[in-house]
């Protein structure tokens, strides 16, 4: 019998390697005021460690980049769009397959086609970009997360699961015919990227076919939320990750994909539905805003590197590797004293500022600043959920976001156990001088997606 070992390791070697911006302090002060404390607004090559995000920073493999070789050029009915559409359709069972640039793209034609004035999109919850998309088009969005989804310091095994009363008591408040669909996002980015159960997606496909209402899923990290339920939900152990993956988009009549996630590339998605009806509506919103058919957007060679990641990012040796080195830097934060969400996520850790910083009220922007003082302290770059990101600023009235935090994405293949130990050395000192970390002031900010362009100032303390 084969011994099995206690360490995990990555199931890689590097071939390509690039260097990381080393700054001095003095530098990242005035990187920082130069970019209004808003971390979009700082240059990449000022950053020692990108978390971000995971979305498009993936190192693609020898067989993506010897795939894209193989990429065909041709503006209708390239030979990679093909290789592409059996890959998706491999993966995912549905019948109509379009490429697009990235996740947003196929959001804006999924709400354009099904979206309107007077509809409600209800999801376990809804992504930044989903929301906006969904609000761009006229109908609004309903998260239900299930309730201890929102009690960040207890762990549960599937957080990301829909809380399946209030959906139904939701579509009885509507009306059915006011929902245009259901959407669940596997897994939870804005919620702890915390995985939703085969168990809670089987109801709630079984609550949506109940009232013909067809279910959607958003599948950006699909294939890290097959390995959760491989690892906790009961039936589950001995079935492959792909066999689970299957299993899940039976389940539902269309997804989208992120594919800049889960399928490795550095730019890339998909829309996938079943029905004729929304894929005929679809195609037309593709051919005006994306590109034909064939290509929607993206080059040959994008749709040969995204055939092969979907398939590579079911290996469960790679899956293993992910998802336990995101909970290695879960432990050590937590060894350190740093509040988050419990338990880590799959893509990404979540700190939760209003925690460690409860000195800063939502309107001082806790986790954004938070988020600025690992920067300021080690060129650490994270992102902010919280009140800069979901808050509501209409009329001079603020309305906080349910949570403040901060998440560090983990990219794809691209850290190695070093990065991560000393980001939990980073995050043990920043923790113990929390109560000195200044709130921020918002000095402009957009109407939709206000966080990738707000400028912001500490503020001045008396
Ligand atoms: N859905 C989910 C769950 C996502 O996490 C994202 C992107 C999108 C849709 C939109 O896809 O960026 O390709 O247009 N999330 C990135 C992130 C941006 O940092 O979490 P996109």
């Amino acid at each position: 019998m084969e011994k099995s070992w206690k360490t995990i390791i990555e199931p890689f070697k590097i071939k390509s390697v690039e260097p990381l911006g080393f700054t001095t302090r003095a530098e990242r002060e005035q990187v920082l005021r130069q970019a209004s404390w808003n971390l979009f607004g700082v240059p990449a090559d000022k950053v020692l460690i990108d978390l971000l995000t995971d979305s498009g920073t993936s190192a693609m493999s020898a067989e993506q980049w010897a795939a894209m070789m193989r990429g065909d050029e041709s503006y209708a009915g390239a030979r990679s769009f093909f290789t592409f559409e059996k890959a998706v359709r491999d993966l995912t069972g549905y019948r109509y397959v379009m490429p697009v640039h990235q996740g947003r793209a196929a959001e804006r034609i999924l709400f354009s086609v099904a979206g309107g004035r007077g509809k409600t999109v209800i999801a376990n919850s809804h992504f930044d970009t989903t929301r906006a998309n969904v609000e761009a088009s006229g109908a609004s969005a309903v998260d239900l997360p299930v309730p201890e989804a929102l009690d960040f310091a207890h762990p549960a095994p599937f957080k990301g699961d829909m809380d399946l009363r209030a959906l139904e008591a939701k579509i009885r408040e509507l009306g059915r015919e006011n929902v245009p669909m259901i959407v669940m996002t596997l897994t939870n980015n804005s919620l702890g990227g915390q995985p939703v159960s085969m168990d809670n997606l089987r109801r709630v496909s079984e609550i949506a076919r109940h009232h013909s209402i067809p279910l959607m899923l958003d599948v950006a990290r699909f294939a890290e939320n097959a390995w959760f339920i491989k690892r906790r939900e009961s039936g589950y152990a001995t079935r492959t990750a792909a066999e689970i993956a299957r299993e899940m988009f039976s389940l539902a009549d269309g997804c989208w994909m992120s594919a800049k996630k889960d399928a490795f590339v550095n730019i890339g998605g998909f829309l996938a539905v079943n029905s004729p009806e929304w894929n005929a509506r679809a195609r037309e919103f593709l051919i005006l805003g994306e590109g034909f058919p064939t290509y929607g957007g993206l080059a040959g060679r994008d749709l040969e590197a995204m055939a092969q990641g979907l398939k590579e990012v079911l290996d469960e040796h790679y899956l293993e590797y992910r998802v336990r080195s995101v909970e290695y830097l879960g432990e050590g934060l937590r060894k350190a004293g740093v509040p988050i969400v419990e338990p880590p996520g799959g893509h990404a850790v979540y700190i939760d500022a209003k925690r460690l910083l409860p000195h800063i009220p939502p309107s001082g922007y806790p986790a954004q600043a938070l988020a600025c003082e690992l920067y300021l302290t080690a060129g650490i770059r994270s992102v902010e959920i919280g009140s800069l990101m979901f808050g509501r600023r209409k009329n001079g009235v603020f309305e906080p976001a349910r949570m403040e935090l901060v998440r560090l994405a983990i990219p794809r293949r691209v850290y190695t156990q070093s990065h991560v130990d000393f980001l939990i050395e980073v995050l043990a000192d920043v923790a113990s001088r929390a109560r000195s970390i200044k709130p921020l002031r918002l000095l402009e900010a957009a109407e939709t997606l206000a966080h990738f362009t707000a400028r912001l100032e500490p503020e001045a303390v008396a």
